[in-house]
């Protein structure tokens, strides 16, 4: 009794734990120069795989939303940014919602690199509606294109 009683909590709190996670925030990174928003191609999963997104990924325990930006953008583009603001519509995924910052490179760091994607483009206003967007970054086209227009 006492074993089942054990068991059934510990089962409560692992699929609390898993809320949790899955509920953690995700961030996405609109790193904008000269008018254009850098977009970046997924190599995962094979259903994403060649679309293009804004780089971004899960916020880490502790982490502030800009951390997370700034982390992300070190780890998939090895580059510097400096987070600006944040765009109004919110993006659904699976896991939740998804925030996306703004953000510019800081000053004399490095150019990006796609370290964790298969290609990187800078996109103008003009361009960022024709772009194959991964689904969910597609609800921020018209929040891109406000952005990016003088
Ligand atoms: O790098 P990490 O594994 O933390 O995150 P990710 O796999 O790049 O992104 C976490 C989730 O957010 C995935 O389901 C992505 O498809 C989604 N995502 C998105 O829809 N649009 C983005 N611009 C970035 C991530």
């Amino acid at each position: 009794q006492v074993r089942r009683l054990l068991s059934a909590r510990a089962a409560a709190v692992t699929s609390a734990a898993e809320a949790l996670v899955a509920a953690r925030a995700v961030v996405a990174t609109a790193l904008v120069r000269d008018r254009s928003v850098l977009a970046a191609q997924r190599t995962r999963p094979p259903a994403l795989a060649g679309l293009w997104e804004l780089p971004g990924g899960r916020v880490e325990e502790g982490e502030s939303d800009a951390d997370a930006v700034v982390r992300e953008c070190r780890e998939e583009l090895g580059t510097e940014v400096v987070v600006d603001g944040r765009l109004a519509t919110d993006l659904r995924i699976d896991a939740g919602v998804l925030r996306v910052h703004t953000a510019h490179l800081a000053d004399g760091g490095p150019e990006p690199r796609a370290l964790e994607h298969s290609g990187l483009r800078w996109v103008t206003a003009a361009e960022v509606p024709g772009v194959d967007w991964v689904p969910a970054d597609r609800a921020v086209v018209a929040d891109l294109v406000d952005l990016l227009r003088p």
